[in-house]
C-alpha cells in the first residue's frame, strides 16, 4: 500500500479493475485507525447523528454538527480521500446555500469532496456544486434523511418501476457530474446492472458485491453501534464487549483497592507528611 494521498482520478481509474474501500469516521481516534489501516475513502457521514449524538434518525443533524466532526477528521487523516456529508436541509432549499455549505466542508474542515442524498430531482443541486468546483458523490436508493417519505428504512427498487427509477437516479447523478454514485439498500442484481451501466464508480452499502467500492458504518462493524435495522454490515470486531469488560475490571479494581497501584502513585519525602501530621 502506498502512503500517497488517495485521489478521485485514481479511484475512477480502478473501475472494473480493483475494488476500493470506504468507512465512516467522526473523530480523531477512529480517523487515525481507519487511515492507518489503508482504507481508501473516509466518510464523515451524517449517520453520526444516530451513532454519536443519540438522535433517532439523521434528519436533525445540522451543518455545524457535521463540521465539528469533519474538522477533527480533517486534522488527522493523511492518506484517505475525505468525504463530508451534507446533512438534511443544508442543500435542498436553495442552490446557493448548497454551494456554500459544500464549500464549508472543503474550506473549514479540509474535506476533499461532499456527498448528498437524493433522486434525479436533486441532480441539478449536485450539478451546481460540481460547477462551483467541488466534487460530489450522489447517494441514491435508501436515503435515510428522507426515510419517512420512503416508508421507513427498507430495501429500495423491488418493483420494475422502482428499479427503473433507481437506474434513472444513478444516470442523472452521473450526468450531473458526480464523480461516484453511492447506492444504499438496493438489490444486488440491480446494483450490478447500474455499476456496469455507469462510467463513474459505484459504492455500495447493502447493494451486493459488484459495486466498485464498499462502505460500512465503522461503529456498527466494530460492535459499538447496534445498527440501522437492515443487515448491511458484517461485525468484524466486538469492541463494545472489550470496552465494557475494561470498565467492569476498572470498577472491580477500585472497589477492591487494587487500583491505583504503586506504579500509579507519586512519592513525597516522608518527613514532609510526618511534619504535617504533627
Ligand atoms: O451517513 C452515512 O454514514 C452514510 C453511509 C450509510 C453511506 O451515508
Amino acid at each position: 500500500m502506498s502512503n500517497a494521498k488517495v485521489t478521485i482520478p485514481e479511484l475512477q481509474s480502478r473501475k472494473g479493475k480493483s475494488k476500493f474501500t470506504m468507512l465512516t469516521a467522526y473523530d480523531a481516534p477512529i480517523a487515525r485507525l481507519v487511515d492507518e489501516a489503508g482504507i481508501d475513502v473516509l466518510l464523515v457521514g451524517d449517520s453520526l447523528g444516530m451513532v454519536l449524538l443519540g438522535y433517532s434518525g439523521t434528519a436533525p443533524v445540522t451543518m455545524d454538527e457535521m463540521l465539528h466532526h469533519a474538522k477533527a477528521v480533517g486534522r488527522i487523516a493523511k492518506r484517505a480521500l475525505l468525504v463530508g456529508d451534507l446533512p438534511f436541509m443544508s442543500y435542498q432549499a436553495d442552490t446557493v446555500e448548497a454551494i456554500r455549505n459544500a464549500g464549508r466542508h472543503i474550506k473549514e474542515a479540509g474535506m476533499d469532496c461532499v456527498k448528498l442524498e437524493g433522486t434525479a430531482k436533486q441532480a441539478p443541486i449536485a450539478r451546481a456544486i460540481v460547477d462551483a468546483g467541488i466534487a460530489v458523490i450522489g447517494h441514491i436508493g435508501l436515503t435515510p434523511q428522507t426515510a419517512a417519505s420512503l416508508g421507513g428504512v427498507n430495501v429500495q427498487g423491488g418493483s420494475a418501476a422502482a428499479a427503473r427509477r433507481i437506474l434513472d437516479d444513478a444516470l442523472a447523478m452521473e450526468a450531473a457530474g458526480c464523480w461516484a454514485v453511492l447506492m444504499e439498500a438496493v438489490p444486488a442484481a440491480l446494483a450490478s446492472l447500474i455499476t456496469r451501466r455507469l462510467r463513474v464508480p459505484t459504492i455500495g452499502i447493502g447493494a451486493g458485491p459488484d459495486c466498485d467500492g464498499q462502505v460500512l458504518v465503522t461503529h456498527e462493524m466494530i460492535g459499538l453501534f447496534g445498527g440501522f435495522g437492515l443487515p448491511f454490515g458484517r461485525r468484524y470486531a466486538d469492541a463494545g464487549a472489550l470496552i465494557g469488560a475494561a470498565f467492569r475490571q476498572y470498577a472491580d479494581d477500585v472497589r477492591g483497592g487494587v487500583f491505583p497501584g504503586p506504579e500509579n502513585s507519586f512519592p513525597i519525602d516522608e518527613s514532609i507528611v510526618r511534619e504535617l501530621e504533627s
